[in-house]
């Protein structure tokens, strides 16, 4: 899992979601290392984007703009995607609110709805030339678990699960390999932080996801792996 640039990789075309930072910009950044083009989509863009990287604006909660996004990828014959993008929120139930319940389910589960809608005739069009393609959808270890606090995160999360497994039964008939990655605490910008904290030296790094996505993304077409768990060592063992 920790080869940097798997052969496998190399002139392939991936899209990746929310690759403006943190674990997305980590993937798309190993990806191209190893000689993948990447469609990196975002709302915004990232500075200091290596060759190999072609940035295009995408908010994935917005119906058109994935259109456009999925338009593309079909366009550059892209045989995966990396449904990334995703967003936070915190706080009990008690003080949530309309507004912030709209915006995590909006790109969480809306947003993922959107990108595997919108790829699936891609996909099908693959399968009618003999190959096979790959839906890698970034969830979350609380995708299985919640806890006091993360109520609109760890529900959308749940939702987004379902939706991905879902996505698995039905792509078997169109040649979709799909994985949902599970990581835990990871030190990125996620909730408004800023990685680097010292109170999170011991957390996930963006690129220890992004190895496991690319492992992933670099396995042989007959090999399909459901569902992988990362978890930083201190943190706690909690079941599923
Ligand atoms: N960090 C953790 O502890 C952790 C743990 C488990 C799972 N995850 C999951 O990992 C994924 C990536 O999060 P991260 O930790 O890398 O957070 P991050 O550093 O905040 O990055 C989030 C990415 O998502 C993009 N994004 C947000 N809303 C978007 C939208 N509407 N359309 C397109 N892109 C959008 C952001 O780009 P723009 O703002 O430029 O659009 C950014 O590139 C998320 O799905 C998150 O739930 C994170």
């Amino acid at each position: 899992m920790n080869d940097p640039h798997p052969p496998a990789l190399r002139g392939r075309c991936i899209a990746v979601t929310g690759a403006s930072r943190g674990i997305g910009q980590a993937v798309a950044r190993r990806l191209a290392a190893a000689g993948a083009h990447v469609l990196a989509g975002a709302r915004n863009r990232s500075a200091d984007v290596p060759g190999g990287i072609e940035q295009v604006t995408l908010d994935v909660a917005d119906e058109a703009s994935v259109n456009t996004y999925a338009g593309r990828a079909s366009a550059l014959g892209a045989d995966g995607v990396v449904c990334n993008a995703g967003v936070g929120s915190f706080a009990p139930i008690e003080q949530a609110t309309v507004d912030e319940y709209r915006r995590i389910m909006d790109t969480n589960l809306l947003g993922t709805m959107l990108v595997a809608r919108a790829f699936i005739p891609l996909f099908r069009e693959r399968h009618a030339r003999g190959l096979v393609s790959r839906f890698v959808c970034v969830t979350s270890d609380v995708s299985a678990r919640t806890f006091a606090g993360g109520a609109l995160y760890t529900a959308s999360k749940h939702a987004q699960r379902a939706l991905v497994q879902t996505l698995a039964h039905e792509g078997q008939a169109c040649g979709l390999l799909v994985t949902e990655i599970r990581p835990g605490m990871t030190d990125t910008h996620f909730n408004g932080r800023t990685p680097g904290d010292p109170d999170r030296a011991a957390h996930l790094q963006a690129d220890d996801v992004a190895a496991a996505v690319v492992h992933v993304l670099a396995a042989p077409p007959h090999v399909r792996i459901d569902e992988l768990v990362l978890h930083p060592a201190v943190q706690p063992v909690v079941y599923p």
